[in-house]
């Protein structure tokens, strides 16, 4: 028998922001521990990128990192950009604010790539914060703890999608 018989392709999530070093790193950190805590590991594949390169190679913001490491996170992915190859490596391309939006719906060459693109905050539970995760780059601590708050519940939305969209039980 094939080895590869009766293998499912994974469902691949790819977290978007500007920079990758503080909304979209978390993003990726939550929903792997999400996905983890939900034994989904083998199904469902989580990565991030930002829509500039400025930061390529480094690791999350430290303000970023630190705020997470008090709530049990340890965001340590290396920014990278996106790429269009994204549009073919990744099932949902998940950003956090309109001028994400604008940036990766720029590089899709058709409809069905650009089907695959979300704004972050379709997915929120109990927030409906302006529609957006706002960049906490430029603000002080307040602003790292509200995007954690609205990517841990936007992040739980997802999975509750994912599951029914893929019927998972
Ligand atoms: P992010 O935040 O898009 O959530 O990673 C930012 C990071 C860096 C910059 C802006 C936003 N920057 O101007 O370098």
């Amino acid at each position: 028998m094939n080895p590869t018989e009766g293998k499912k392709k994974k469902i691949r999530l790819l977290f978007v922001c500007l920079g990758n070093i503080c909304r979209s790193p978390a993003a990726e950190g939550i929903m792997s521990g999400i996905v983890e805590k939900n034994g989904l590991q083998d199904i469902i594949d989580v990565d991030s990128a930002g829509t500039s390169g400025w930061h390529q190679g480094d690791l999350p913001d430290e303000r970023m990192r630190s705020h997470g490491e008090k709530r049990g996170y340890d965001f340590c992915s290396h920014a990278r950009k996106f790429r269009e190859s994204d549009f073919d490596d990744f099932d949902y391309i998940i950003v956090m604010d309109e001028n994400n939006y604008s940036s990766v719906k720029s590089l899709a060459s058709g409809k069905d790539q650009a089907d695959k693109i979300h704004l972050m905050t379709e997915f929120s539970v109990q927030f409906n914060y302006h529609n957006h995760i706002p960049d906490p780059y430029y603000g002080g601590s307040s602003g790292f703890e509200l995007v954690l708050d609205l990517l841990e519940d936007a992040c739980e939305g997802l999975l509750q999608v994912i599951k029914k969209e893929h019927s998972i039980y």
